[in-house]
């Protein structure tokens, strides 16, 4: 088998975010979020009624979770303060949530990691949402504000901060595809909440430089995005419509942020055809133009985990009257992880890399969030030793490193791998359905820990950087 070697400066770690960690959903002063209302008013709606609770009960396993991390021969990890933790209902800085974060982060140096702090992992406080929430302009001034506040909070203990994780996702799940509460299958409505976060996010970064210029962020700081860059493909022999349903598939989910963080800018094809064409209102005041130009950021941190293959939609309209831009195109050659209906495609990273070369050529990057999610792990343990035996996982951290390394000697400015979900965590609506982690969860032993096979394989990598 090829090796192939990363750089030495290259950083590996592991994502995870507070909503699927943290528990303690309503200790220490924190508000319902929208996990915790849908939890409270339906929980049927969650693979074997597991809510939003107590996540992998992290708060009370850190220290444990920061060792495995280190002895796993990690440097770093992200997570995300959680909005509805941090900030209380006046705006103002809720004294217990800031303790949480500030131990956390004193505990994360004491091992010896580097922290990346997220703002907003699809957790909106509930009394927001309440207030129309994305939809709500003021809710992008109110996360602006709360954003400003951790950077205050935090800002001479971390040094990498990024705005959202996957912002895409609110709108198409929540408002446009109706898969998350509310579960709305409304395109007008994702439009603005898309637009709206993208203000947010322009806000909250402009924030950011003034506190770093007035010296209250520390100098080696660093403020991002993080995305769920999904190559996009169609067809190898496209039509024009084809192509067509390729730009606005394209459009929406990548060049999109793509645009906003590299140009203070949104892609004016993808907003011609929505607003033009469609006649989507988007929710634009004068000025925005120089609101979004604050969005540019220092570098961005790519999830991937399926690439996106799509091809002309049979028809102009769904069921419920949103336009259908694309539908999924089934490449004959796809390898699927059943379990979470995901392609298999790590070539994708590969392709995502040479993107970012050839059309965004200054932007540093890396990938920070990969892994697979299997179901029923359980079923693949060693009869002796009870360890989950996950050559699948081996496989495939191993193919994707091995792009990523090709990626990289072929001009990639990639420069550093987090894996999700390094320890088996919630998995919103899917709870504890698919397992991601090199250490699992035991959920009738007190969310006891227990590295799996491949834990050994990834602490030789990480701390070698040579992919075999
Ligand atoms: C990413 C998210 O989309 O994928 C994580 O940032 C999520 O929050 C991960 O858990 C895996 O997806 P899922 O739905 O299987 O948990």
């Amino acid at each position: 088998m090829a090796q192939y070697e990363l750089p030495q400066n290259f950083f590996f770690g592991a994502a995870m975010s507070g909503p699927q960690t943290e528990g303690g959903w309503n200790t220490g002063g924190k508000l319902e979020n929208l996990w915790d209302t849908w939890s409270n008013e339906d929980i049927s709606s969650f693979y074997n009624r597991v809510g939003s609770y107590v996540g992998n009960d992290f708060m009370h396993h850190y220290k444990e979770d920061l060792a495995l991390l280190k002895d796993l021969g990690l440097d770093s990890y992200r997570t995300s303060i959680q909005w509805s933790r941090l900030i209380d209902q006046d705006g103002n800085i809720n004294p217990e949530g800031a303790a949480w974060y500030h131990e956390l982060f004193r505990a994360s140096r004491e091992a010896g990691l580097e922290v990346f702090v997220n703002l907003y992992h699809f957790d909106m406080p509930t009394y927001l949402f309440r207030r129309g929430g994305w939809q709500n302009r003021e809710v992008c001034e109110a996360y602006a504000n709360y954003a400003a506040k951790a950077f205050e909070e935090f800002g001479q203990e971390i040094r990498y901060w990024f705005t959202f994780n996957e912002p895409i996702v609110e709108p198409e799940q929540r408002y446009w595809h109706g898969v998350w509460y509310p579960r709305h299958h409304n395109f007008q409505e994702a439009c603005e909440v898309q637009y709206n976060i993208s203000i947010a996010h322009a806000l909250a970064v402009s924030r950011y430089r003034e506190l770093y210029r007035a010296g209250k962020i520390r100098e080696d700081a660093r403020i991002g995005m993080i995305c769920n860059f999904s190559p996009s493909y169609t067809k190898d022999d496209p039509s024009e419509a084809d192509l067509e349903a390729l730009r606005m598939n394209d459009g929406l989910t990548n060049r999109w942020w793509l645009d906003l963080v590299t140009r203070g800018k949104l892609p004016a094809d993808v907003i011609k055809t929505l607003v033009d064409d469609l006649g989507i209102v988007l929710p634009q005041r004068p000025y925005d133009e120089a609101v979004l130009a604050g969005g540019v950021v220092d570098w961005i941190g790519c999830n991937y985990y399926q690439p996106s293959r799509v091809q002309a939609p049979s028809k102009t309209h769904d069921e419920w009257g949103n336009p259908l831009f694309a539908e999924p195109y089934i490449w004959p050659e796809r390898v699927m992880n059943e379990s979470r209906g995901w392609e298999i495609y790590p070539k994708g990273i590969y392709d995502f890399g040479m993107k970012c070369k050839n059309e965004y050529p200054e932007l540093e990057w890396f990938v920070s969030e990969n892994g697979i999610g299997i179901e029923r792990e359980y079923l693949n343990k060693d009869p002796e030793t009870q360890q989950v035996m996950d050559d699948y996982r081996i496989d495939f951290v191993r193919d994707h490193l091995t792009w990523v390394a090709r990626a990289i000697a072929d001009g990639a400015r990639c420069v550093g791998y987090h894996y999700w979900g390094l320890i088996d965590n919630w998995s919103w609506a899917n709870a504890f359905k698919n397992r991601y982690g090199f250490v699992e969860v035991d959920l009738m032993e007190n969310y006891e820990r227990r590295p799996k096979k491949s834990a050994t394989w990834l602490k030789q990598v990480a701390e070698t950087h040579v992919v075999a």
